[in-house]
Protein backbone atom coordinates (compact mmCIF):
# COMPACT_ATOMS: atom_id res chain seq x y z
CA UNK A 1 0.00 0.00 0.00
CA UNK A 2 1.19 3.65 -0.51
CA UNK A 3 0.85 6.13 2.49
CA UNK A 4 0.80 9.88 2.59
CA UNK A 5 1.53 10.52 6.17
CA UNK A 6 1.64 14.00 8.41
CA UNK A 7 1.21 15.25 11.78
CA UNK A 8 1.62 18.11 13.66
CA UNK A 9 4.26 18.75 16.78
CA UNK A 10 1.71 16.75 19.37
CA UNK A 11 1.90 13.29 16.49
CA UNK A 12 5.36 14.11 15.49
CA UNK A 13 7.35 11.63 17.71
CA UNK A 14 5.12 8.85 17.01
CA UNK A 15 4.93 9.81 13.27
CA UNK A 16 8.54 8.75 12.84
CA UNK A 17 7.84 5.25 14.79
CA UNK A 18 4.82 4.57 12.44
CA UNK A 19 6.55 5.28 9.16
CA UNK A 20 9.39 2.62 10.14
CA UNK A 21 6.56 0.58 10.88
CA UNK A 22 4.82 0.76 7.69
CA UNK A 23 8.18 0.55 5.59
CA UNK A 24 9.25 -2.79 7.78
CA UNK A 25 6.18 -4.29 6.44
CA UNK A 26 6.82 -3.40 3.00
CA UNK A 27 4.51 -0.18 2.22
CA UNK A 28 5.11 2.80 0.48
CA UNK A 29 5.77 6.06 2.51
CA UNK A 30 5.78 9.93 1.77
CA UNK A 31 6.31 11.52 4.84
CA UNK A 32 4.68 14.93 4.15
CA UNK A 33 5.67 16.81 7.10
CA UNK A 34 6.75 18.39 9.39
CA UNK A 35 10.33 17.26 9.59
CA UNK A 36 11.28 19.02 13.45
CA UNK A 37 8.87 19.15 16.83
CA UNK A 38 8.45 22.63 16.51
CA UNK A 39 5.01 23.90 16.89
CA UNK A 40 2.57 24.28 13.22
CA UNK A 41 -0.90 23.90 12.83
CA UNK A 42 -2.55 20.46 12.08
CA UNK A 43 -5.23 21.83 9.03
CA UNK A 44 -1.52 22.54 7.04
CA UNK A 45 -0.63 18.89 6.76
CA UNK A 46 -4.25 17.37 7.23
CA UNK A 47 -4.30 19.28 3.76
CA UNK A 48 -1.30 18.33 2.38
CA UNK A 49 -2.08 14.76 3.34
CA UNK A 50 -5.35 14.67 2.10
CA UNK A 51 -4.66 16.14 -1.24
CA UNK A 52 -2.14 13.85 -2.10
CA UNK A 53 -4.47 11.38 -0.90
CA UNK A 54 -7.23 12.64 -3.06
CA UNK A 55 -5.60 13.01 -6.27
CA UNK A 56 -3.92 9.38 -6.26
CA UNK A 57 -6.47 7.10 -6.70
CA UNK A 58 -5.70 3.63 -4.29
CA UNK A 59 -3.16 5.77 -1.94
CA UNK A 60 -4.36 5.96 1.51
CA UNK A 61 -3.23 8.50 4.09
CA UNK A 62 -2.16 8.60 7.67
CA UNK A 63 -2.73 11.79 10.08
CA UNK A 64 -1.31 12.20 13.57
CA UNK A 65 -2.01 15.09 16.15
CA UNK A 66 -2.18 15.33 19.89
CA UNK A 67 -6.12 13.48 19.86
CA UNK A 68 -6.87 12.86 16.31
CA UNK A 69 -9.71 14.86 16.21
CA UNK A 70 -8.43 18.19 14.64
CA UNK A 71 -6.89 15.94 11.78
CA UNK A 72 -10.03 14.33 11.27
CA UNK A 73 -12.16 17.30 10.85
CA UNK A 74 -10.30 19.21 8.67
CA UNK A 75 -8.94 16.31 6.06
CA UNK A 76 -12.91 15.48 6.00
CA UNK A 77 -13.33 19.30 4.72
CA UNK A 78 -11.19 17.86 1.19
CA UNK A 79 -13.61 16.58 -1.08
CA UNK A 80 -12.52 12.31 -1.95
CA UNK A 81 -11.70 12.32 1.65
CA UNK A 82 -13.13 10.08 4.05
CA UNK A 83 -10.81 10.60 7.51
CA UNK A 84 -11.54 8.10 10.11
CA UNK A 85 -10.64 8.90 13.48
CA UNK A 86 -10.20 5.72 15.20
CA UNK A 87 -9.08 4.72 18.81
CA UNK A 88 -8.37 0.76 18.86
CA UNK A 89 -8.43 -2.22 16.33
CA UNK A 90 -12.03 -2.84 15.89
CA UNK A 91 -12.43 1.15 15.21
CA UNK A 92 -9.64 1.27 12.72
CA UNK A 93 -11.46 -2.13 11.13
CA UNK A 94 -14.32 -0.81 10.85
CA UNK A 95 -13.10 2.40 8.75
CA UNK A 96 -12.35 0.19 5.83
CA UNK A 97 -15.00 -2.71 6.26
CA UNK A 98 -17.99 -0.40 6.53
CA UNK A 99 -16.74 3.27 5.86
CA UNK A 100 -13.79 2.69 2.73
CA UNK A 101 -11.90 5.03 5.21
CA UNK A 102 -8.93 6.47 2.87
CA UNK A 103 -7.30 8.13 6.10
CA UNK A 104 -6.34 6.75 9.43
CA UNK A 105 -6.17 9.68 11.67
CA UNK A 106 -5.35 8.81 15.73
CA UNK A 107 -3.76 10.85 18.75
CA UNK A 108 -0.31 10.46 20.38
CA UNK A 109 -1.61 11.76 23.31
CA UNK A 110 -4.39 9.67 23.76
CA UNK A 111 -3.29 6.17 22.13
CA UNK A 112 -0.26 4.03 23.27
CA UNK A 113 2.35 3.00 20.24
CA UNK A 114 1.12 -1.24 20.98
CA UNK A 115 -2.99 0.32 20.41
CA UNK A 116 -1.43 2.85 17.26
CA UNK A 117 0.25 -0.74 15.72
CA UNK A 118 -2.69 -2.07 16.27
CA UNK A 119 -4.72 0.39 14.39
CA UNK A 120 -2.40 0.38 11.78
CA UNK A 121 -2.58 -3.94 11.15
CA UNK A 122 -5.87 -3.64 10.88
CA UNK A 123 -6.52 -0.55 8.13
CA UNK A 124 -3.75 -2.57 6.06
CA UNK A 125 -5.60 -5.99 6.49
CA UNK A 126 -8.83 -5.09 6.07
CA UNK A 127 -10.88 -4.65 2.65
CA UNK A 128 -14.05 -2.69 2.22
CA UNK A 129 -16.90 -4.99 2.21
CA UNK A 130 -18.91 -3.09 -0.76
CA UNK A 131 -22.62 -4.28 -0.48
CA UNK A 132 -24.91 -3.01 1.19
CA UNK A 133 -22.04 0.04 2.60
CA UNK A 134 -21.48 1.19 -1.17
CA UNK A 135 -24.86 3.48 -1.41
CA UNK A 136 -23.92 4.87 2.11
CA UNK A 137 -20.41 5.80 1.31
CA UNK A 138 -21.78 7.41 -1.94
CA UNK A 139 -24.55 9.15 -0.29
CA UNK A 140 -21.25 10.82 1.98
CA UNK A 141 -19.28 11.25 -0.78
CA UNK A 142 -22.68 13.08 -2.57
CA UNK A 143 -22.81 15.52 0.93
CA UNK A 144 -19.10 16.44 0.35
CA UNK A 145 -20.01 17.58 -3.52
CA UNK A 146 -23.44 19.18 -2.94
CA UNK A 147 -22.61 21.66 0.28
C1 LIG B 1 -2.17 20.69 19.73
O1 LIG B 1 -1.96 21.22 21.00
C2 LIG B 1 -3.50 19.97 19.67
O2 LIG B 1 -4.55 20.87 19.80
C3 LIG B 1 -3.62 19.17 18.40
O3 LIG B 1 -2.55 18.29 18.30
C4 LIG B 1 -4.86 18.31 18.22
O4 LIG B 1 -5.05 17.47 19.31
C5 LIG B 1 -6.07 19.00 17.78
O5 LIG B 1 -7.11 18.37 17.53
Amino acid sequence: MKFYIGSDHAGYTIKGQVIEMLKSRGHEVVDMGPQSADRVDYPDYAEKVSKAVAKEKGSFGILICGTGIGMSIAANKIDGIRAAHCHDYYTAQMARAHNDANILCFGERVSGPGVIESMIDAFCSTEFEGGRHTGRVEKIMALQKSH
